[in-house]
């Protein structure tokens, strides 16, 4: 009787614990939807990036949009909780069983992005060309393991 009332209890604790996760990633769409946004904004800052290079602009009119990449950057792990592996999302597992090596793309997109900034507050575009392409890189090197290929 004893261990069946534990058991019981047991078996309650469980069934409340999966409900909490599965709750956390079906019940919360918005932590998708806001990382994707967040994802697609960066590409569009990227782009104007590179249409400020090819038009060779003042760099330090880019200082702005540097720093919020850097900014982004350094929110994607916490833009990726456990249990939003559901759903409409394009992100691979891995993202959660491999998180120490998707927190460090995220960290060298960070370190990029800061060093961008760096470039473009001191006016240089130099640095700042190399410095666009190493964040370029750093966004491919992350998508090539933690985010399932384009459909299109
Ligand atoms: C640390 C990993 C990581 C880095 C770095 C990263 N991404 Fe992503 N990106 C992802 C993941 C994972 C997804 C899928 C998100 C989802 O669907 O839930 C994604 C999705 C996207 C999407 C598709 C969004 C949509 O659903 O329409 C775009 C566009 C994108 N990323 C652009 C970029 C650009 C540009 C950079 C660099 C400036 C970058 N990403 C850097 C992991 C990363």
């Amino acid at each position: 009787m004893r261990i069946g009332t534990w058991g019981l209890a047991a078996a309650v604790l469980l069934a409340g614990a999966a409900a909490a996760q599965a709750g956390q990633g079906a019940g919360d769409p918005g932590v998708v939807a806001g990382r994707q946004a967040g994802m697609r904004m960066s590409g569009a800052i990227m782009g104007g990036m590179k249409g400020a290079i090819d038009r060779g602009d003042d760099v330090k009119t880019q200082a702005f949009a540097a720093r919020a990449l850097a900014g982004w950057a350094k929110a994607i792990p916490g833009m990726f909780p456990a249990g939003s592996d559901k759903g409409a999302t394009e992100a691979l597992p891995a993202v959660w069983s491999k998180r120490a090596e998707f927190e460090a793309k995220a960290a060298a997109y960070a370190a990029a992005a800061t060093a961008l900034a760096d470039a473009a507050k001191a006016g240089d575009k130099a640095a700042f060309t190399t410095q666009f392409a190493a964040v370029r890189a750093s966004c491919a090197a992350c998508h090539d393991g933690f985010k399932k290929p384009d459909q299109h």
